[in-house]
């Protein structure tokens, strides 16, 4: 079976492009593939050095995770910095990776621009740690959103160095989604992807209430339609049908794609739409997500399982690195 990872940072709650950029294929590939989820928790103190609410996080997405339908028996699902081997293939890699291509990377450049007080070394080299997280299970398929594309392909840089300086250890990886394109979720006011961290009410978390989930729907940003059939759609009304897709039905898309191209399209009457099936859709998990958060010691078991089998096949791979590098003296 072709070996699949993914990970998730636990920097606030996770939102619905977590949700359809990265979590809904993991589900999916639980079935199919050898597969390791896990919660980013070095990477989070990159940006995130205050730990007081780490911990909350860390079960948050845990519980959120199984919550959406991945099966912790079918896959190793287990927190970082629980497996240590990935701090040191870590210094491994970052032998092979240069300061400039480091200082090129784009979620760099935008992290130094949004906080020129803490641009720290672990910043810099997240690319390097996240090469670390992959190739530890030298895992093939990397399900991410359209934002970790370029990680990935300098995680199968770094492999590729490694490989041709060392010896062969490692596959290449790739970015996966099982349509044709990787996903971006845009935020609800049409500006940029929608993330944990910016304008909350163009947010939706998988934790939001269902009147919170009508509230946000109905403030989306659309305009007064189009005014010439079969037009182009705005980047902001495409990502509302994106998301009709995605929890609606085909008869009800269908209905608001030819409203749009005959241009009689209602958006008050879309949205509505859209809040109802978005609530159909989120509340189950924020109820199963919930009930699980308070069970401590179901989690921790969790938790416990995941590292475990993580650290297998971590062991692994750092036996066959130290002896492709040459450190081994015993
Ligand atoms: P993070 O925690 O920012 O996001 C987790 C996953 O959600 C996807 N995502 C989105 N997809 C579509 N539209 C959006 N608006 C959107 N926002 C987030 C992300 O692409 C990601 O798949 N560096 C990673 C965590 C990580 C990792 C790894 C991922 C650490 N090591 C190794 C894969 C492999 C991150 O910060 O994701």
């Amino acid at each position: 079976k072709e070996v699949v990872l993914s990970g998730i940072r636990p920097t606030g709650f996770l939102h619905l492009g977590n949700y359809f950029g990265a979590m809904r294929n993991y589900v999916r590939m639980q079935d199919e593939y050898e597969c390791y989820f896990f919660v980013a928790d070095w990477h989070s103190l990159t940006t995130h050095p205050d730990t007081k609410e780490l911990k909350n996080s860390v079960h948050r997405v845990i519980a959120e995770n199984i919550a959406c339908g991945l099966d912790p028996e079918k896959v190793a699902l287990y927190v970082q910095s629980d497996v240590r081997e990935i701090s040191e293939l870590y210094l491994y890699l970052n032998m092979l990776a240069y300061k400039g291509e480091l200082e090129k990377t784009t979620t760099f450049k935008d992290k130094v621009r949004l906080n020129p007080e803490n641009v720290n070394a672990g910043l810099l080299t997240y690319p390097v740690l996240m090469a670390a997280d992959i190739l530890v299970h030298r895992a093939v398929k990397v399900p991410v959103g359209k934002d970790q594309e370029q990680h990935i392909e300098m995680a199968r840089n770094f492999a590729e160095r490694f490989n041709h300086r060392y010896g062969d250890v490692f596959p290449a990886p790739h970015a996966f989604n099982y349509g044709t394109q990787l996903v971006k979720i845009m935020s609800l006011d049409g500006t940029g992807k929608m993330s944990k961290s910016e304008n909350q009410m163009a947010t939706l978390y998988l934790a939001d209430d269902d009147d919170l989930i009508r509230k946000k729907i109905m403030k989306a940003k659309t305009d007064s339609g189009p005014t010439e059939p079969d037009s182009q759609k705005p980047d902001y009304i495409e990502n509302m049908f994106t998301l009709m897709k995605l929890v609606s039905t085909e008869d009800v898309l269908q209905h608001y794609e030819a409203a749009f191209n005959g241009c009689s399209i209602r958006y008050g009457d879309m949205k509505k739409q859209l809040a109802e099936d978005m609530v159909k859709f989120m509340s189950p998990i924020r109820e199963k997500a919930a009930a699980m958060q308070a069970d401590k010691e179901y989690l921790a078991r969790i938790m416990k399982n995941g590292a475990e089998k993580a650290r297998v096949s971590a062991a692994a791979t750092l036996d066959a690195v130290r002896n492709a590098v040459g450190v081994n003296y015993l």
